[in-house]
C-alpha cells in the first residue's frame, strides 16, 4: 500500500488542532522542522509535536530541516515523534546520526536535496528504514515538483531492489493530482502532500481521493 503523510506547513496554523483533524485519514503526520539557517525559513519546535499528538492518533514522521541535527534528535525523539528524518547535506557523520535516531527507538530516514547525488546514501541504505528524496527545494510549500526528480527516484528504486533492503522511498515537494500516479510508478512508497490537500476545503474527501490515486492509479 502506498501512504501518504500529510504536511500541514501550508495549513492554517490559527487552526492547527481542526487541520490536524481534518487529515485523520493520512498515514503519517509530516511535521517540517525549519530553523532559518539549513533553509530559508522558521517553523515549528518539539512543543509542537508533543501537544498534537495529543490529538491524533496518527504517527508523526519529523523532517529537520536544521543546522546540527544532532542537537535536535533527542527532543524530537522524545515530543513522541515515531520517524526522524534528517538532511544528509550538514552532517559530516551521517551513519553516527542514523544509529543515534536508532537508539531512541525512533524509525530512521535520511533525505537529499534535488541536487544530492545518490551515492550519498548508497552505502547505509541498509541502516535506514527510508529515504526521503527532495522533490522542490526544502524551504517552502506549494513549489512544483522538479521534472528531472522522476528519474531519480527510478535509480533509487533499482539501487534499493539491487540490494534487497527493506528501506521505502518517500518524496516530498509539488505533489498534485497530475503527477501523483506518475511518482507511484517510478517507484514511491510514501508520499507527502501539504498544498494539495490544505487547498480543498474538503481535507478528509482530498485525502481520500489521494489514496485512491495512488492505490489503484486511476484519478
Ligand atoms: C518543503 C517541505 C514540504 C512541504 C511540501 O520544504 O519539506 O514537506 O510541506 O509541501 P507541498 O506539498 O505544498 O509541496
Ligand atoms: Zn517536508
Amino acid at each position: 500500500m502506498i501512504e501518504i503523510a500529510a504536511s500541514i506547513l501550508n495549513s492554517n496554523l490559527l487552526n492547527l488542532g481542526e487541520s490536524v483533524c481534518e487529515i485523520s485519514g493520512a498515514d503519517w503526520l509530516h511535521f517540517d522542522v525549519m530553523d532559518g539557517h539549513f533553509v530559508p525559513n522558521l517553523t515549528f519546535g518539539p512543543m509542537f509535536v508533543e501537544q498534537v499528538k495529543e490529538i491524533t492518533d496518527l504517527p508523526i514522521e519529523a523532517h529537520l530541516m536544521v543546522d546540527e541535527p544532532e542537537n535536535f534528535i533527542p527532543m524530537f525523539a522524545k515530543a513522541g515523534s515515531k520517524r526522524i528524518i534528517i538532511h544528509a547535506e550538514n552532517t559530516v557523520h551521517l551513519h553516527r546520526l542514523v544509529q543515534s535516531i536508532k537508539e531512541y527507538g525512533c524509525e530512521v530516514g535520511v533525505v537529499i536535496n534535488p541536487a544530492t547525488p545518490l551515492t550519498t546514501i548508497e552505502y547505509i541504505l541498509a541502516d535506514l528504514d527510508l529515504v526521503l528524496l527532495m522533490t522542490v527545494n526544502p524551504g517552502f510549500g506549494g513549489q512544483k515538483l522538479i521534472p528531472g526528480m522522476i528519474s531519480k527516484i527510478k535509480k533509487l528504486r533499482e539501487m534499493i531492489n539491487t540490494q534487497r533492503v527493506p528501506c521505502k522511498i518517500e518524496v516530498d515537494g509539488g505533489v498534485n493530482w497530475e503527477n501523483a500516479a506518475t511518482l507511484v510508478e517510478a517507484g514511491v512508497n510514501v508520499i507527502v502532500a501539504g498544498t494539495l490537500i490544505f487547498h480543498e476545503t474538503d481535507r478528509k474527501a482530498a485525502v481520500a481521493r489521494l489514496k485512491g490515486i495512488v492505490n489503484k492509479g486511476g484519478n
